[in-house]
């Protein structure tokens, strides 16, 4: 039997990101988020009004999105934990540059995006940016001969939890199924 339960936030697991994007005052940064959603080239991101990211991304209209596996987690929380600060000195991150979008993608993180904002809605104390994918990139191992992405192997970091605990769990390399895998061993049509 299933209960209502109060939380003012339930996050049933999504994938951690780090944006990469352009700094009024420290040329480049990061910040850590996790809620996102992505359909074909749309991606949409919601940050807290508060953060420099959001004021330097509603500036700038441009960031990347890079995705770190368990490897990257001190960059990761540190990017999360850190606000308004020059992280990516702190933190000696290598990145290069785009030569499409004015943000960084991050040597670390083995899939990045290239994203520009082309609407800016506010929902209370948030901001979501819908943005549209330029470019996407990823570690040559997690392509296949054909160009495809080997997404079986690559495990990213989901994040949840209710407002009381929040945690880290893993995707891992032995656990996935072809679309279509329940329909086709359903006895129904
Ligand atoms: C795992 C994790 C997930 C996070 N997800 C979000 C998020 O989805 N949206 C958000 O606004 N902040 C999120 N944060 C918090 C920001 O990263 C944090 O407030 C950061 O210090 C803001 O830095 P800035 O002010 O330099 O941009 C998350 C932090 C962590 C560690």
């Amino acid at each position: 039997m299933k209960k209502t339960f109060n939380t003012s936030k339930f996050y049933y697991a999504f994938p951690i990101f780090i944006l990469g994007y352009k700094d009024e005052k420290f040329s480049y940064n990061i910040t850590t988020c996790s809620s996102s959603f992505s359909l074909g080239d749309m991606v949409v991101i919601g940050m807290f009004k508060g953060s420099n990211a959001v004021k330097q991304i509603s500036k700038f209209k441009e960031f990347t999105i890079n995705i770190p596996t368990k490897e990257q987690g001190f960059l990761m929380e540190k990017a999360g934990f850190l606000t308004k600060r020059d992280k990516l000195t702190l933190l000696s991150v290598p990145y290069e540059l785009s030569s499409v979008i004015d943000a960084p993608l991050l040597e670390k993180c083995p899939v990045s995006m290239e994203c520009r904002v082309e609407q800016i809605q506010e929902f209370g104390e948030y901001v979501n940016f819908t943005a549209r994918i330029i470019n996407r990139w990823c570690d040559e191992t997690l392509l296949d001969t054909k160009g495809n992405f080997k997404s079986a192997i690559f495990s990213p970091i989901e994040y949840i939890g209710d407002e009381k605990r929040r945690v880290y769990r893993y995707l891992d390399d032995k656990n996935s199924d072809k679309l279509g895998t329940f329909i086709r061993s359903s006895k129904y049509d």
